[in-house]
């Protein structure tokens, strides 16, 4: 079967409002701050475990898979993706080698609008020459992810694919660059499951809308 088009992401319509908050559990502390549950952790799960699926099809030739992980935002789907990834092998007999180093990226334009992009912390990327796949939270105009892109073909790898839970829906969004889409949702700022707002929110297990109230008590 093709997965071509199951590989582009769950799309989630510009009026969908999310779950009301009396629906589900959160940390209380957060009680005033987020407006909706817009995707339920649950989901965001199996949604996760499905495109771990399609991963091990993907890499199945290479024997093994080197991610690399975009901090901070892309932490729990890293970790999550990756323990899919260990239980599917396990469970099929059909073990890939992982092996995950982390970076964080600062991009900037600068007046001549050419892209620059900032590796922070970078461990020996050396291992970029097998067979990469770059696990991103979110993809937008995929400004940052082409530079990346164009950072680690340098290394020469044998393959690379990109995994991005969220593909925001932006003018001259970059959906194309990325191989494994969770959701594709409209172009709204989300927090829960490593987003942050301000660096708060990164502890909400849900993918949620900041409310008001929210949006000003973490303001800076
Ligand atoms: N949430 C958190 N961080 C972000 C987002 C978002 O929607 N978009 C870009 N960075
Ligand atoms: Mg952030």
């Amino acid at each position: 079967m093709d997965n071509a088009g199951m590989k582009k992401g769950i799309v989630l319509k510009d009026d969908w409002p999310g779950y009301s908050l009396d629906l589900f559990t959160y940390p209380e502390h957060y009680h005033e701050d987020i407006e909706s549950v817009y995707i339920p952790h649950g989901i965001i799960m199996n949604r996760v475990e499905r495109l771990a699926g399609y991963i091990m099809d993907d890499f199945a030739d290479n024997n093994n898979i080197m991610v690399l992980c975009v901090l901070k935002g892309g932490y729990k789907f890293c970790a999550d993706l990756v323990e899919f990834i260990k239980v599917l092998g396990r469970n099929s007999n059909k073990y890939l080698e992982t092996r995950v180093e982390f970076i964080r990226l600062k991009s900037y334009l600068n007046d001549q609008s050419t892209e620059e992009l900032q590796i922070i912390g970078s461990g020996d990327l050396s291992f970029l020459r097998g067979s990469v796949l770059i696990v991103e939270a979110i993809v937008d105009t995929g400004k940052t992810m082409k530079a990346l892109l164009k950072h680690v073909e340098t290394f020469e790898p044998k393959m690379v694919k990109v995994a991005g839970l969220l593909v925001k829906r932006v003018p001259n969004m970059a959906e194309s660059l990325t191989d494994y889409v969770g959701f594709e949702i409209p172009n709204h700022f989300v927090v829960g499951y490593a987003l942050d707002y301000n660096e708060y929110f990164r502890d909400l297990n849900h993918l949620c809308v900041i409310s008001k109230t929210g949006k000003m008590k973490y303001k800076v």
